[in-house]
């Protein structure tokens, strides 16, 4: 059965929504569940000011994907980076056995976030030295 915690972020998700001026965003899927996330971010200074996500997928993906977004908040780029499934898995209250993958979504999704984020700052900081203005 579903932790309380559970229930709780399944029916009232936490920063749902697309962001169309997000710095960087990343999206995963499950090829055996098909369920996917995308995870978007925006950063300032280093620190993740706000984070949204969209899922099609189980409840415990609704409630992973969500548990995700409010452990990143807030947190800078180098600590969300260290957010394990074991994380999420444990600030919901446990998840049962066969739903413990559903929490690999919202990690492969914000690492690859902020790589995307790294992504598009490199490709900003190559055309500031291109001295095209
Ligand atoms: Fe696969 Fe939930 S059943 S992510």
């Amino acid at each position: 059965m579903y932790s309380e915690k559970v229930i709780e972020h399944f029916k009232n998700p936490q920063n749902v929504g697309s962001m169309p001026d997000a710095d960087g965003e990343g999206s995963v899927g499950d090829p055996n569940c098909g369920d996917c996330l995308t995870i978007y971010v925006k950063i300032q200074d280093e620190i993740i000011v706000d984070i949204s996500f969209l899922v099609f997928g189980c409840t415990a993906s609704i409630a992973t994907s969500s548990m995700t977004t409010v452990l990143a908040k807030g947190k800078s780029l180098g600590d969300a980076l260290e957010i394990t499934e074991q994380d999420i898995i444990d600030s919901l209250g446990g998840l049962p056995k066969e739903k413990q993958h559903c929490s690999n979504l919202g990690v492969g999704a914000l690492r690859k976030a902020i790589q995307n984020y790294y992504e598009n700052q490199r490709i900003a900081d190559a055309h500031d030295d291109d001295g095209v203005p």
